[in-house]
């Protein structure tokens, strides 16, 4: 999604620069292309958050979220890793679902697909951070 993005932006920067020797552009034309390049970014943040809430479902319907905790937070009796919202770089993350290492059962690509992976990656890395014990008022006596 990313790609396609950056790569319509170069498309719409070619003219600029091709007229930099010539007569500038038009104000109006500048002003469209401008116009043109708010959509398409206000266009790549609304897909972005639909990626998340599509990778939020995905990590429920293959459950991921039984071992793993519904925001991977890490699974209490299963010994299943924390997931998020640290989580590894997506080639890693990829690496470790398609050939784990121990308990975890293999998710072959013909069930899960990388792009499928990618959003699930996604939702984990968009949860929010945990406060710091140190950073709890109620708990900052306990830890003297
Ligand atoms: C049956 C329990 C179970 C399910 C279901 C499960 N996992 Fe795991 N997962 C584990 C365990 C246990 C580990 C630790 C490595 C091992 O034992 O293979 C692990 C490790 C991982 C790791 C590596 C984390 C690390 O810090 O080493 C990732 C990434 C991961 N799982 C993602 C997923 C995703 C994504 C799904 C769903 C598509 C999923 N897991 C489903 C149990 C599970």
């Amino acid at each position: 999604m990313l790609n396609v993005y950056s790569r319509a932006v170069r498309l719409a920067l070619v003219p600029i620069r091709r007229r930099r020797s010539g007569p500038g552009l038009s104000v109006l034309a500048r002003q469209l292309v401008g116009a043109g390049l708010w959509l398409m970014g206000a266009t790549a943040l609304a897909q972005t958050g639909d990626d998340v809430e599509r990778g939020r479902e995905l990590y429920m319907r293959n459950g991921c979220f039984s071992c793993h905790g519904t925001v991977g937070q890490g699974g209490e009796r299963s010994g299943a890793p924390k997931l998020a919202p640290d989580t590894y770089p997506f080639e890693v993350f990829k690496l470790l679902v398609r050939t784990p290492r121990e308990a975890m059962p293999r998710f072959d690509p013909r069930y899960v697909s990388d792009e499928d992976l990618l959003a699930m990656h996604r939702y984990l890395s968009a949860q929010p951070r945990a406060t710091a014990a140190r950073e709890i008022p109620a708990l900052q006596s306990l830890m003297r």
